[in-house]
């Protein structure tokens, strides 16, 4: 991943050269991670670069705002459009999309008073964000001594920036013990998600996957997962599981938009399965990616061009 490539930042409704997309110190957001944010996926397909369900997206991101308090100035359609002004302005052909709405600077209580509302879209090209070696053969996934927070605490299926502390400290504890991505358990010990991605198993031809109730943010990645699964034949069960559920599956993988749809191959000694990508798992993924790169009819309900935007 680079940002050696990015010339241009969408910055409150203007399309600004990177060097001025800057931030105050004083930002609320920078302080107390008062802000909101998404990850959407572009990709090249044949009718050029695609946004993959950047309308769902968009509404999660009002959604998690509005979880919040606070209100995004910008419809989705509005946003939309200036996504695919950014990508062209940018010249990319496929890249991720980071837009971030956040408490700017006005104030430094607690209580975000009189602080703006900022909103940026950010684009660059980020390729498979666990490697394209783990999408062929599988990840090595650690149960996190960090559990994840419950809704209780905070909201879990808002995408809101100060959450994302928990994660990195799940995420930093794997790697500093030498796994590709950590898996936290909720509150209660029941399989939760990972630092960024939700979770399937496979056992006996049926696939599972936990829900709402089991502190996981609801991925739009995993509900793309279920509607392909579904269609091609699998029964999908949305369930709470257990770490056992897990350590006995025959196949196991995380999805999101940065993920995609990665395979676990162990998750800490044990090994998923025959350790290796599953045949459910490579039938899920070789459709999702058919499905993004515009190639299956099927899901094109999902694509929007970035062509569609003309520039003034
Ligand atoms: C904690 C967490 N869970 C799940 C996901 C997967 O969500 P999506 O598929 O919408 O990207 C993400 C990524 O956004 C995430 O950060």
């Amino acid at each position: 991943m680079s940002f050696e490539n990015i010339e241009w930042i969408w910055k409150n409704g203007e399309i600004v050269p990177w060097a001025n997309a800057t931030v105050h110190v004083s930002a609320h957001g920078l302080h107390y991670g008062s802000g909101v944010f998404e990850g959407i996926r572009c990709y090249e397909t044949a009718s050029g670069a695609t946004l993959f369900r950047v309308s769902e997206h968009y509404e999660r991101f009002h959604e998690s705002a509005r979880t919040y308090g606070f209100t995004i100035p910008y419809s989705v359609a509005e946003l939309t459009e200036a996504t695919c002004e950014l990508i062209s302005r940018n010249e990319f052909k496929s890249c991720y999309v980071r837009p971030i709405c956040f408490m700017g600077s006005g104030s430094l209580g607690v209580f975000p008073k009189n602080c703006p509302v900022e909103v940026s879209i950010m684009a660059w090209a980020w390729g498979a964000y666990l490697g394209a070696d783990g999408l062929e053969k599988g990840i090595r996934v650690t149960v996190s001594p960090w559990r994840k927070f419950h809704s209780s605490m905070m909201p879990t299926t808002a995408k809101a920036c100060g959450q994302y502390l928990n994660s990195i400290l799940a995420v930093s504890d794997a790697f500093a013990r030498g796994f590709d991505e950590a898996l936290l358990l909720d509150i209660d010990g029941k399989l939760a998600e990972g630092s960024g991605e939700n979770l399937f198993v496979v056992k006996d031809g049926k696939i599972y996957t936990n829900k709402a109730d089991d502190s996981i943010l609801m991925g739009i990645t995993r509900s793309a997962a279920i509607e392909i699964a579904r269609e091609l034949g699998f029964s999908v069960e949305a369930k709470s599981l257990e770490l056992e559920d897990l350590l006995t599956a025959d196949e196991a993988f995380f999805t999101g938009t940065a993920a995609e749809i990665t395979p676990i191959c162990s998750v800490d000694e044990h090994t998923i399965g025959e350790g290796k990508r599953g045949a459910i798992t490579e039938k899920i993924q070789t459709t999702f990616f058919d499905a993004v790169s515009g190639r299956d009819a099927r899901f094109a309900k999902w694509l929007h061009p970035v062509e569609h935007f003309v520039a003034a």
